[in-house]
């Protein structure tokens, strides 16, 4: 019998932790620091990536991706050290994807070529605005002009190019989002990711915020016109609205996240790197050291920058699948629901929600409507009541 994760198939996730300066806005896993011994970390990431492999070397891998923090910081040559070690130890599907997500300054921009040659053939560029006094606000270190250009150079270098944008910012009115949205749905090949901007504790504007002086940020009301007004429009230019967040035409999905959103297998590895891993039988979420030091060192020492590994009951099983899958427009399927668990969404609770036009059930897949897309979390909490 075939294990569950296969499914959705097998990813590595490559967490670098450093950043030029720290977004206001940003609670990822990331630091700056003075000095980086480059070498050192890839030394590091290659004996991970030999741990993992000796665990699952059995395993096609269908992604790669580099995430952060900001990539786009390390040089070329470790990118491509890492890339040949990951060679080394996996197969690779022939249309493998090789994301790496860059920050869009004309410094980095100029080692895209460099990444191309390494193997990277997918770009996710964090443009964030497409105006230089919101730019300003969210704390980038790229103007809209540099932003555009290395969009325009990410598109003749490789094959896939997305990028993210944050909306619901300070100030900002449908009407101003409309005009952004039509001029980055211009810009954009296949791909987009528009994030609603959230406001984080402990990061520097969930202290404001909580400080009252937060100001001018956009209703409830504000923010899901937003929000539909988002998916209408990318609709309009064929761009499907695949998850939440994440819109592309059809087959230009990001394998990377649809592992994670179909409950797949990935490795993580890299300071604070999550993963799921079925081994023996058993799904294990892994989880490594999250301080930079603290993870180079446990490597270097140990042999190992895992600090947790939990083996997951059915139930948290079938919850986190329900977590992840129910954010896709294409749903989940109910049979592998009841097959992870052993047990069966009631069959009221569905009827209820289908009612109030929440959720869709067809041919035993149970699908988020767009009108309950927003209510997501209250709808998971009715459909796992009674688990
Ligand atoms: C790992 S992060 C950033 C990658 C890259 N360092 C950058 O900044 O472009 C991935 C994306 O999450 C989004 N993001 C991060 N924090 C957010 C927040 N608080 N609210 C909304 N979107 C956020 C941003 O669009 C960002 O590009
Ligand atoms: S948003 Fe990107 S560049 Fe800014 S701190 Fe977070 S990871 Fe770093």
């Amino acid at each position: 019998m075939q294990d569950d994760w296969q499914n959705a198939g097998f990813g590595l996730y490559i967490h670098w932790p450093f950043c030029s300066a720290k977004c206001p806005y940003c609670d990822f896993n990331s630091y700056v620091a003075d000095h980086i011994d480059e070498d050192r970390w890839v030394r590091a990431y290659i004996r991970e990536i030999e741990r993992i492999a000796s665990q699952t070397s059995d395993r096609i891998l269908k992604s790669v991706f580099f995430g952060g923090g900001t990539p786009s910081l390390m040089s070329e040559n470790a990118v491509g050290a890492i890339l040949e070690a990951v060679g080394k130890n996996w197969r690779f599907t022939n249309d493998i994807e090789i994301t790496l997500e860059a920050n869009p300054t004309s410094v980095e921009a100029s080692r895209f070529e460099g990444y191309r040659a390494a193997g990277v053939n997918r770009v996710s560029l964090g443009i964030q605005a497409l105006n230089d006094p919101d730019l300003k606000r969210l704390g980038r270190l790229h103007s809209v002009a540099e932003g555009l250009a290395a969009l325009e150079i990410a598109k003749k270098t490789f094959e896939r190019t997305s990028f993210d944008l944050i909306y619901s910012r300070q100030d900002q009115t449908l009407a101003d989002w409309e005009t952004e949205l039509r001029v980055a749905l211009d810009l954009a090949g296949d791909h987009l990711s528009m994030y609603q901007l959230t406001i984080e504790p402990n990061t520097a504007f969930g202290d404001r915020y909580k400080a009252g002086k937060l100001k001018g940020l956009p209703s409830e009301d504000a923010e899901a016109d937003m929000y539909f007004r988002t998916q209408e429009l990318c609709a309009d230019r064929g761009l499907c609205s695949y998850e939440v967040s994440n819109f592309a035409q059809k087959g230009a999905e990001s394998r990377h996240n649809l592992i994670y959103w179909r409950y797949g297998d990935y490795a993580g590895i890299g300071p604070g790197a999550h993963g799921r891993l079925t081994l023996g039988g058993h799904r294990f979420a892994t989880e490594t050291e999250l301080s930079p030091m603290g993870w180079l060192t446990k490597v270097e020492k140990n042999g190992s920058g895992e600090v947790a590994r939990s083996s997951l009951s059915k139930q948290e099983q079938g919850t986190e699948f329900l977590l992840m899958g129910l954010r896709l427009a294409e749903g989940v399927s109910l049979d592998r629901y009841s097959h992870l668990t052993g047990s069966a969404i009631s069959p009221s609770v569905i009827e209820n929600l289908s009612e109030l036009g929440m959720v869709r059930l067809e041919n035993g897949i149970l699908q988020v409507s767009e009108k309950g897309r927003p209510l997501i979390n209250a709808i998971l909490r009715d459909l796992l009541a009674d688990q």
